[in-house]
């Protein structure tokens, strides 16, 4: 019988994109995809830990793998992704959780078949994790999730160091792939029929900046609008401290280039971004969104905010609140400060109750969601290019797409549509979507 797996994935979406990489060497090493957890014979958990429920979370997990290997002593258990990079939490896996057979980190992700074979070979439980990884690795399968949509992960790491951020210990130091690697993988992307890309970086606005050759990403998005066949480029994270005019102008003047830019801001008071060690300010934000909706007509923006971050004032919050209403956000997703060990937020002596954080997130949802429902009701009557994705998870009749500036459309039409980019009219909106059929 064919062995199967099943890989479980916490986090962003670059964390998304390894699991497809750890799929692809399945793949190649005869394994088969199951959706059934209790009967695979290797279970990968690629995890997160940005934020504490993060964490909380695959503690949970692990801990029903105890009673699932009792069912199955034969399964294989790995846990990898990024809190794996902690060293506190390979102790306690270690020490508490020995149902987990394989452990390895973000930086060996490529060890992966290798490290699984050592296992099956010795049974005996195998901790792999890697410092730092100064290369990036080509040339592993990617095993995508859809056919005419795929991420493509342009740089690993981050240099910023957030102050609140755990990102830069668990992916090390920031590596740009080489340009003719990505232009490639596009390439060949778009001949198997992929429509849409999605680049993916902790701050893609500074790519390429440890390149031998002088080539930024605006380079890179000029190059890739030349990729025949390809109609959709996508990208995030944008860093606003990073994002070049030379990068609005591409995106400006691209036709492939979708008008669609996640900027987290994370806060509005230049005080908290000063501790944040975001280096820019309230002015600078507001003036950097002015300029992008000037250049970039029908652009869609949208950003991440923590609320309660150490020190933050009520005077620091309503700063965030007055940013927010200037640039009008499309949509953002909103968190309350998390404290991550390890970081330097964490030690920090001024730290905000719980009941102020949950208060100002509630405020901070409420002016957020009624900015994003009067800008989408903009899009009532209006007839717009959607890239059909899948079936609606709760009503099987409706498909689901987004349109070239990205707001989520749900529609009727039918299901061959799927993979395709077609006119839909829009006849209802909310905070979160648009509704219509396809005309
Ligand atoms: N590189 C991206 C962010 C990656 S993490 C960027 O800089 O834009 C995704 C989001 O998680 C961040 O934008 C931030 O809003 C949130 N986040 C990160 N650390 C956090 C913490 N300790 N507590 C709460 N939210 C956090
Ligand atoms: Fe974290 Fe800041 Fe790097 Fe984003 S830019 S990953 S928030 S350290
Ligand atoms: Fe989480 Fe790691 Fe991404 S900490 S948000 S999976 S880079």
């Amino acid at each position: 019988m064919e062995k199967t797996y099943k890989i479980m994935t916490f986090g962003c979406q670059m964390n998304a994109n390894d699991s497809e990489k750890l799929s692809g060497l399945l793949k190649q090493m005869g394994y088969v995809p199951t959706e059934d957890t209790e009967s695979a014979d290797v279970v990968i958990i690629n995890t997160c830990s940005v934020r504490e429920n993060a964490d909380v979370r695959v503690y949970g997990n692990l801990g029903a793998f105890k009673a699932i290997k009792r069912k199955k002593p034969d399964m294989v258990l790995a846990v990898c992704g990024c809190m794996m990079q902690q060293p506190e939490i390979v102790d306690a896996i270690r020490k508490r959780y020995k149902q987990v057979d394989l452990v390895f980190g973000t930086h060996n992700l490529h060890r992966f078949p290798q490290l699984l074979m050592n296992y099956l070979q010795s049974n005996e439980r195998l901790i792999e994790v890697w410092d730092d990884n100064p290369e990036v690795i080509e040339g592993l399968p990617v095993d995508h999730k859809y056919d005419f949509k795929s991420y493509v992960t342009i740089m690993n790491g981050c240099n910023n160091f957030c102050t609140y951020c755990i990102v830069p210990y668990t992916r090390g130091r920031e590596v740009s792939r080489e340009p003719e690697a990505i232009i490639d993988e596009v390439t060949a992307l778009a001949q198997k029929g992929c429509l849409e890309v999605t680049l993916l970086g902790q701050n893609v606005n500074s790519y390429g900046m440890n390149l031998k050759q002088t080539y930024r990403f605006a380079d890179l998005l000029r190059d890739l609008n030349e990729v025949a066949g390809l109609r959709r480029i996508r990208f995030m994270t944008s860093h606003p401290k990073d994002i070049s005019d030379e990068v609005i102008d591409a995106i400006a003047r691209c036709d492939k280039v979708c008008p669609s830019i996640h900027l987290a801001i994370q806060s509005g008071s230049t005080a908290i971004l000063k501790a944040m060690n975001r280096r820019y300010t309230k002015e600078y934000i507001m003036d950097l969104v002015d300029k992008i909706r000037a250049k970039i007509p029908d652009v869609v923006i949208t950003t991440d905010i923590i609320v309660g971050f150490p020190g933050e004032t009520e005077s620091d919050f309503q700063d965030t609140l007055e940013v927010i209403e200037h640039c009008r956000f499309d949509a953002a997703f909103t968190f309350m400060y998390s404290k991550r060990s390890g970081t330097p937020a964490a030690t920090m002596d001024n730290q905000i109750e719980d009941a102020i954080k949950h208060d100002r997130l509630n405020r901070l949802m409420a002016t957020i969601n009624a900015i994003s429902w009067d800008i989408n009701q903009a899009y009532r009557d209006r007839v717009v290019e959607v890239l059909v994705e899948e079936q609606s998870k709760n009503n099987p009749d409706r498909l689901t797409g987004r349109t070239f500036n990205g707001k989520l459309v749900n529609f009727t039409a039918g299901v061959q549509s799927i993979g395709e980019i077609i006119p839909v009219k829009i006849l209802e909106t909310n905070s979160f979507s648009l509704k219509g059929e396809a005309v």
